[in-house]
């Protein structure tokens, strides 16, 4: 049976969504495999988005702006790019990022609308169906993508996207200046220590668990966990209640 891709779009109201609106109404061929959710600006799709879309079975999904120095609200689509950038390198963790797309379009160019979503459909469709999708869906998977909507969600990944201009531009309160490389050094290691956290705590919804119970259910070495759940009690998001032997037992606030 032949793959018919489900894709979800999200599309500024002011470029694309106008540049997918004349290849319609010039009657221009594409598959019609996308179903279109419209936003005011590419720069309003929260990278939550984009985990949910995965997570309840898009099998790719498209991300249409303005062409930059054309945003309606002038730098909505460079806001864009920092969201979308984030999303590419946590999914890059699950092998997903092949299956999202950003990409600028005018209102004037509905040949290349219906060109760009030929060729995105296309490529969704040599993948084959998502793992996260269908009717017996990969369920660590769709775990793996709720914490990253959460992780993304973090007022600590919300500070280094929102602020990474300003970081790497101006100097701190200290008078130091971060440079472009330690920023992006910074930003990995946070995505990955953010991420690791939320599914600690998806794991501890389901039961209180010990360090080691933690470290063999997600694959991650017992002193990495001990550092979390440091962090995590000094956030007030876990604690420990009782002990099996002198094993705390950790469960989620
Ligand atoms: S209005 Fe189109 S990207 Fe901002």
């Amino acid at each position: 049976m032949s793959f018919d891709p489900k894709i979800l779009g999200f599309l500024c109201n002011w470029c694309c969504y106008a540049g997918a609106d004349l290849a319609g109404v010039s009657r221009m061929q594409y598959p019609p495999n996308i179903r279109v959710i419209r936003v005011m600006c590419s720069g309003r799709i929260d990278p939550k988005f984009i985990f949910e879309s995965l997570r309840v079975g898009a099998d790719g999904v498209f991300i249409g702006g303005c062409h930059l120095g054309d945003c309606h609200y002038l730098e909505g689509n460079y806001e864009a790019v920092k969201k979308f950038e984030m999303v590419q390198k946590f999914l890059k963790l699950i092998n997903l990022d092949n299956r999202v797309k950003l990409e600028w379009v005018s209102a004037s160019e509905g040949a290349r609308y219906a060109s760009v979503i030929t060729e995105f459909t296309e490529h969704i469709k040599s993948l084959g169906p998502s793992p996260a999708g269908g009717d017996n869906p990969d369920k660590e998977l769709l775990d793996k993508l709720r914490a990253m909507e959460e992780a993304a969600g973090s007022d600590r990944m919300r500070a280094l996207v929102g602020r990474e201009r300003k970081i790497i531009e101006q100097e701190n309160v200290y008078g130091e200046q971060v440079s472009l490389e330690e920023f992006n050094e910074i930003f990995d290691s946070a995505i990955i220590e953010e991420y690791e956290r939320h599914r600690i705590l998806i794991s501890l919804e389901k039961d209180s668990r010990s360090i080691k119970d933690l470290a063999t259910e997600l694959e991650i070495d017992p002193s990495v966990v001990l550092e979390h759940m440091v962090k995590l009690k000094s956030r007030g998001q876990v604690d420990f209640g009782e002990f099996i032997g002198i094993t705390p037992m950790f469960h989620k606030m």
